[in-house]
């Protein structure tokens, strides 16, 4: 309170503990007029500390007994020592009110103000912003008979930008004025518009969702443009006061995850070097039997070319077996091409394409790129292909490359296995709810139990010329697509290892 008036209010409130006193002494009313010191206790509440508060009572107290005793003497009977009882009563009970109003007071400012302290001090950027227009025009809407607010807002995106007109800034916090690289809070306040970009409105746009649902807080992944006109990631959360109250003191706290971001992207990177590194070893594990898969097309063509030119030699030349011939050239060149192609593709290094795509369909060209290196291990490769499996959501190579790296660790693993046949089954099944099963099964030497928690680790091999990364880079992808992959020995002999997918869901 300024001084001046709190000047003004002691002077009114002596003046008015006069006026009583005054009164209360020479009127002959027979009214207890010193109730009225009630009025003077509540006065001292906003001006005076406890002590200050104890004072004042403790003097009305006595006025109102100066008073009677100048009234009336040493005689403590009748009507007017009643009304000085009733009188003390009140200023009594005024007192314990008014020290109680005080106490509560002094919680309700120390809390304030330890609520500002952490407010300022946040190590997270807050900003206060009052929404209660903005509530209300969600509310008109609701009541307009709006239900669907992402479709409204779809059709009518002007009204994003209106909500966004209408929310006040109050306040903001320094960690914000550092995060927005202000000068200082009012330049923080005033142009907060200039930070935000095409993303923040997104991310506007869900919170009025959030809202409109009656949602009690709201969490989203956005970003703003500095001052130096830097783009930081940020996660803002807010929580909304309970349905009923107004949205005058909305708190949004912002953390700046920009580090976070960029240590994530640098990690997707390293991960994407470190899968195609991978895969180019996994195909010089497969040179020789690439080279046949090549050479016997090449081969093909060579024969027929040289029978197209005994049939073009003969006289007359036979055409028909020449054009057969030139057919047949032209097939295996293309065999030949879709070989080259496959290869290119798993050598390409290339960002992922998720894409929803036929399992069996990927299974099969495993299948093909791993079928001769099988032949060559004696081993006999198998499919058990599930019936009508919904699409997976996943890029082609790098299922590709899980499904290699799998049925090579099979074919490695039966090395050494000589008394029973030599056999890799890759089976898919659709499993409830809405998930795709993969499962390579080998009759290999199974794995070890001390070796069993550390298999998908990087740089885990029991190889002497292995490296230990293919089931980690497994693992690495089939879990950024939220999936699991897991490995058990057989009942029998051997092991398998299964991958779980959800499928892609309908309307993806
Ligand atoms: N089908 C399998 N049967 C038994 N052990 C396996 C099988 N697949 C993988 N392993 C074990 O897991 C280890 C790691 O495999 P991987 O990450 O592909 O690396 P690498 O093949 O270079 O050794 C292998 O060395 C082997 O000990
Ligand atoms: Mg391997």
């Amino acid at each position: 309170m300024p001084a001046g008036v709190s000047r003004i209010r002691i002077a009114l409130a002596i003046a008015l503990a006069a006026a009583i006193f005054l009164f209360d002494t020479v009127s002959p009313a027979g009214i207890a007029v010193a109730v009225l010191y009630a009025v003077v206790i509540m006065m001292s509440v906003d001006l005076c500390d406890r002590r200050g508060i104890i004072l004042v009572s403790l003097g009305c107290a006595v006025l109102t007994m100066i008073a009677f005793l100048i009234g009336h003497g040493w005689n403590f009977e009748g009507d007017p020592m009643l009304r000085c009882l009733v009188s003390l009563s009140a200023v009594g009970i005024t007192s314990l009110l008014a020290l109680r109003n005080q106490r509560a007071t002094a919680v309700l400012k120390e809390s304030e103000r330890r609520y500002r302290n952490i407010f300022q001090t946040a190590g997270v950027s807050i900003f206060e912003e009052d929404f209660s227009a903005v509530r209300s025009a969600l509310r008109t809407l609701k009541q307009r008979g709006v239900a669907d607010i992402r479709g409204y807002l779809a059709d009518h995106p002007s009204f994003v930008q209106h909500c966004i007109a209408m929310v006040q800034i109050l306040d903001v916090n320094e960690a914000a004025i550092r995060l927005l690289g202000a000068r200082e809070k009012t330049q923080a306040i005033s142009s907060l518009r200039n930070y935000l970009l095409p993303e923040t409105t997104d991310s506007f746009r869900e919170m009025l969702c959030a809202m409109f649902d009656g949602e009690h807080s709201f969490e989203y992944e956005t970003a703003i443009r500095t001052a130096d006109d830097e783009r930081r990631a940020i996660l803002m959360a807010a929580t909304f006061p309970p349905e009923g109250d107004s949205y005058r003191n909305v708190l949004i706290s912002v953390l700046d995850i920009t580090e976070r971001e960029r240590a994530q992207r640098a990690l997707e990177q390293a991960q994407s070097a470190l899968a195609h590194v991978s895969r180019i070893s996994t195909l010089g594990e497969l040179t020789a039997s690439i080279a046949h898969e090549v050479n016997q097309p090449l081969a093909a063509i060579v024969t027929n070319g040289e029978a197209c030119l005994r049939w073009l030699n003969r006289v007359p030349p036979d055409l028909g077996e020449a054009r057969a011939c030139v057919e047949h050239s032209v097939a295996e060149g293309r065999r030949a091409g879709a070989v080259v192609q496959r290869l290119r593709n798993l050598a390409r290094r290339a960002d992922p394409q998720v894409v929803a795509l036929d399992v069996n369909g990927v299974i099969e060209e495993v299948a093909l790129l791993v079928g001769r290196e099988a032949a060559e291990h004696g081993v006999a490769l198998r499919l058990d292909l599930g019936p009508s499996l919904p699409p997976l959501r996943i890029d082609r190579i790098q299922l590709q490359q899980i499904l290699i790296n799998l049925t090579i660790n099979a074919m490695h693993a039966m090395e050494t296995v000589t008394d029973r046949p030599r056999q890799v089954m890759v089976e898919s099944r659709e499993q409830w709810p809405s998930s795709i099963r993969i499962s390579v099964r080998d009759q290999g030497s199974g794995i070890a139990a001390d070796a069993m928690p550390r298999l998908f680790d990087a740089f885990f091999t029991t190889r002497q010329e292995g490296i230990g990364l293919g089931l980690s880079i497994c693992r690495s992808i089939v879990e950024s697509h939220g999936g699991r992959i897991w490995a058990e020995n057989n009942a029998d002999h051997g092991a398998t290892f299964h991958i779980l997918l959800a499928a892609a869901k309908d309307e993806e």
